[in-house]
Formats: structure tokens, C-alpha cells, sequence
């Protein structure tokens, strides 16, 4: 049996499709190598957000000349954004290197891996458009759970915004939506195989259906037939997914603040599934570089949909992303995103130094903003966060929350790991002889904070105190009864 591993970088849509990837294989006859050594084939499944992930991508190939020189039969492979950007060039570039896939051909693995074991080289990047894309077989039986209790549901891919700093939409493709008996019917056959929280997935995944949805509207008004809509819109979605026994929690990233409307609003208040968390990605607190970014909305605009959350679900946490040092950018317009940390009251934050990506408008924008003033703004901006991080995470102090267990914590000794529905980190320490497996689900008592995680006990049990001085932990004051 060949064996297969997958290296992934970025974001979630990669790590699933990294899954994707390695559940057909198996399917295919394919085993898992733990480790480099051991494979038969390597695929690399690449971002290419920013310019590092890229460069990081070049100086592994480099590296693995070696590995590809010790094995005839050894195949190398590079998928997803970088390999949908670059195409053949990476062939061209990297002679050691057997076959290219972009994001729209990972079903082509197994046939190019065949190709390349017979010593045939070759690239596939079309851009699909048809349906059948996100249909793929069940969970093998030999499918590495990495995050069992947890997955990935893809609801949509590809995205139609074209902000102008990101490449995602010349590395993704055009905005396509999921039917949604396929989302549902996928659903369900995960939390039948014990999955109890699902994250869906798109790159705008509140846009879901909204092209279905509008198609089917202009052809009613031209009293046309309007045809089968294979999807439904975005809140029903989530009511739909609620319904099935047994999902206890559903998330969805990335949204985009356009495409929030009052039945999802209303959604947050109404399914007690929704967790209470939205990462909802903000890039700037100013306007002037919001509409430079075009991001199609305003601070103002985003605060609103920031309270209307809150008002549905008061303890709905908010997170975000943030871009520092966009051309133009001033330190009043820095002062503006630091405000909006503030004012938005975001959890936690991903913040980057703006990064200029190949053929994307903000490439041409003027008053680029020097290397070593972005570094400082990215920074201040992450001590800001910091700090509100821990205030919020010490807020929590004193207050029982429900963890899904994801393994032992990194901390070691007895400490487990999980993640509260805010989403935040909980580590607790397991009483003697407790049997906690990843997936399920308790109750945590919250008793110290740390900049990164809580800590707790759990609940029920006697409390358990760490006997450990543990670095950067707030001392626990009186917090245990
Ligand atoms: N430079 C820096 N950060 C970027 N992101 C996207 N494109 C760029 C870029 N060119 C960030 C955005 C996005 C996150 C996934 O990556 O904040 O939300
Ligand atoms: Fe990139 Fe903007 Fe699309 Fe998000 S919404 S993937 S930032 S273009």
C-alpha cells in the first residue's frame, strides 16, 4: 500500500481540503506515513495570503530535493493557492517536483499521483464550475480524526468581493453555493459518526445562496420559470442544521459583514446551537482605508452589526482580523483601528502587516507605508488586544462554561484541553481516574485566566488545584469556593 502525507498551511478551507484529499486516497487504496520518511508521496497544500507563507513554500521545495532524491519512486506534489496562482511555473521552477493541483482539482490527486508514479509530470488548475465539486465520499473507516467530536462542512467556496489587498479570489475562483440537501444530508452522517459541533466553511459563507437566490428572482420578474434553486438562504440553513439531534454546537467562518441580515441576527437569538462567537474579519477602523481596501462598509456600519449580535445573544463573543500598514494609512487611521478593538470589544484578534499580493489593485495604490512603522503599529495593536483578551478572559472567572474536550493540554500532567462555544482555549485539570475523551462534552468551572487561555475545574468534581507554578497564569484569587 503507498502512503500518503500532506503538509498544510493557512486557513481552515485548507485544512479541510488537506482531509478531503486524504480520505480519497484511502478510498483509493492509499495509506496514511506518519511521517516523511515513511512516504511515498508528499503533497503540500499551500496559502498564499501573504508573501510569507509563499516564501515559506520555496524554501521547503528547496529542501526537499534530498528527500525526492532518495526514493525512484518518491512523488512530490504542491496544491492550492500558490499552486493555483503559479501553475505550470512551479514545474518549471522546481524539476524535483511531479505534479501541480489547484483548489478546484483535488479529486484529481489520485489519478496525477498514479501519472506521476508511471514518471509522467503534470498540472491541473482549471477552475470548476460545476456542483459536483463538493461531493465526496464518506469519512473512510481509517480517516485520521485530528479533532474528533469536530468538523469541517464545506457550505460554499470562491469569493465575488475582490477587497483589493487579498488574492483570494484569483486563487478560490467565482462565488459558487453548496446544495443544501447535500450540506444537510453530509451533516447528518457526521453527527451519526459522533461528530457534536460542525464548522461551515466559505470564504464568504453568509453569502451562501445569495447568487441562487438572485438568479431566481430575476427570472420570476421576467415571469420566467425560475427554475430549481438547490439552495436556501443562510439563517435557514443554520434552523435546518439545528434541527438535527444530537449537533450541539454549529460555527461558520469567514462572514462578511455585508452579507449579515436581520434573519441571521435573529438566528443568533433563536438557536441555541449557534454558538456564541462570530470571527467577523473588520481589516480596518477607518473608512478611508476601509474604502480604499473595498470592503464595501463602513466602521460605523460594522459597529452595528457588532451590537445588533450583542443584542441577540449577550455573551456572543466577537473576533476578528486586522490589517496594519494599508497604503495610505495613517497613524489617525491606525488610531481608528485601535479604536475599533475598543469599541467593537473584539476577544481576540488576527492582525497582520499589510502584505502586497501579485496582481491584486492595492498593489498599485500610493504611500506605501514603511516596513518598520507597520511593525510598530502591528505592535501596539497586539498589546491593545492583549489586554482585552485578558479582562475578558478574566471576566469569566467564577463562571461555569460547557467544554468540548480536544485533548491533553500542552501544559502536560493531568491539564485537558478544549474549547468553550465562545471558542476560547479552557485547560482543566482531570480528576484521578476521570474518563474525559476528546469529543465529548462538560461542564468546566472557570477559576483563573491566562492572555491565551482559561483555566478551570470540572464542574461537579472536587476542585483541583494546580500545585504547578505555571507560567503567566493569573494567580487564582479566591476564585475556588
Ligand atoms: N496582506 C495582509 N493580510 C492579508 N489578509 C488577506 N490578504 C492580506 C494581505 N494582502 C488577511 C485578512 C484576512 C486574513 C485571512 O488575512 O485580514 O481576513
Ligand atoms: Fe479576500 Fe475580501 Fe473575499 Fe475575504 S471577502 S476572501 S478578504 S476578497
Amino acid at each position: 500500500m503507498p502512503r500518503v502525507l500532506v503538509r498544510t498551511t493557512g486557513c481552515q478551507m485548507n485544512v479541510h481540503d488537506s482531509e478531503k484529499i486524504v480520505n480519497l486516497l484511502l478510498h483509493r487504496g492509499w495509506s496514511r506515513a506518519r511521517e516523511l520518511e515513511q512516504a511515498d508521496l508528499l503533497v503540500i497544500n499551500t496559502c498564499s495570503i501573504r508573501e510569507k507563507a509563499e516564501h515559506h513554500l520555496y524554501s521547503d521545495l528547496g529542501q526537499l530535493r534530498e528527500w525526492k532524491a532518495g526514493g525512484a519512486d518518491r512523488v512530490l506534489a504542491v496544491g492550492g493557492c500558490v499552486a493555483q496562482q503559479e501553475g505550470d511555473a512551479l514545474l518549471r521552477r522546481f524539476p524535483h517536483l511531479d505534479f501541480v493541483f489547484g483548489t478546484h482539482s483535488l479529486r484529481w490527486v489520485p489519478a496525477l499521483a498514479d501519472a506521476a508514479r508511471e514518471g509522467r509530470r503534470a498540472v491541473r488548475v482549471a477552475e470548476l464550475r460545476s456542483l459536483d465539486r463538493f461531493d465526496w465520499p464518506e469519512r473512510h473507516p481509517d480517516f485520521p480524526d485530528a479533532t474528533p467530536g469536530r468538523a469541517f462542512l464545506t457550505v460554499m467556496e470562491g469569493c465575488d468581493l475582490f477587497c483589493s489587498f487579498c488574492i483570494v479570489p484569483r486563487t478560490r475562483g467565482r462565488e459558487i453555493s453548496r446544495p443544501a440537501e447535500g450540506i444537510l444530508s453530509e451533516a447528518r452522517s457526521l453527527v451519526a459518526g459522533g461528530v457534536r459541533e460542525l464548522t461551515l466553511l466559505g470564504q464568504t459563507v453568509n453569502a451562501y445562496g445569495r447568487h441562487d437566490r438572485r438568479r431566481e428572482q430575476s427570472r420570476r420578474s421576467r415571469g420566467a420559470d425560475p427554475g430549481a434553486n438547490t439552495t436556501i438562504g443562510f439563517a435557514d440553513l443554520l434552523r435546518a442544521l439545528a434541527g438535527i439531534p444530537g449537533l450541539r454546537r454549529i460555527r461558520y467562518t469567514s462572514p462578511h459583514p455585508v452579507f449579515y441580515d436581520a434573519a441571521l441576527v435573529r438566528a443568533h437569538a433563536e438557536l441555541e446551537a449557534l454558538c456564541p462567537h462570530v470571527h467577523l474579519p473588520a481589516q480596518s477602523g477607518s473608512n478611508s482605508v476601509l474604502a480604499r481596501m473595498r470592503r464595501r462598509y463602513t466602521r460605523e456600519e460594522y459597529l452595528v452589526i457588532a451590537e445588533a449580535l450583542r443584542a441577540a445573544r449577550p455573551e456572543l463573543v466577537l473576533t476578528s482580523d486586522l490589517i496594519v500598514g494599508f497604503p495610505g494609512e495613517t497613524d489617525r487611521d491606525f488610531h481608528e483601528t485601535l479604536s475599533l478593538v475598543r469599541d467593537a470589544g473584539f476577544v481576540d484578534s488576527f492582525s497582520f502587516k499589510y502584505s502586497p499580493r501579485p496582481g491584486t489593485p492595492a498593489t498599485d495604490l500610493p504611500d506605501a507605508v514603511a516596513p518598520a512603522l507597520a511593525q510598530e503599529r502591528l505592535e501596539e495593536l497586539q498589546t491593545l488586544q492583549r489586554a482585552q483578551t485578558l479582562a475578558y478572559h478574566r471576566s469569566r472567572i467564577g463562571h461555569r462554561t460547557q467544554v468540548l474536550v480536544t485533548g491533553p493540554s500542552r501544559r502536560g500532567g493531568r491539564q485537558l484541553s478544549g474549547r468553550d462555544p465562545a471558542h476560547r482555549v479552557v485547560n482543566f485539570e482531570a480528576p484521578e481516574g476521570a474518563l474525559l475523551a476528546p469529543g465529548t462534552l462538560h461542564g468546566v468551572d472557570v477559576v483563573a485566566a491566562s492572555p491565551h487561555s482559561l483555566i478551570g475545574t470540572l464542574a461537579g468534581s472536587p476542585p483541583v488545584r494546580s500545585t504547578e507554578p505555571v507560567g503567566g497564569w493569573v494567580p487564582i484569587e479566591g476564585a475556588l469556593p
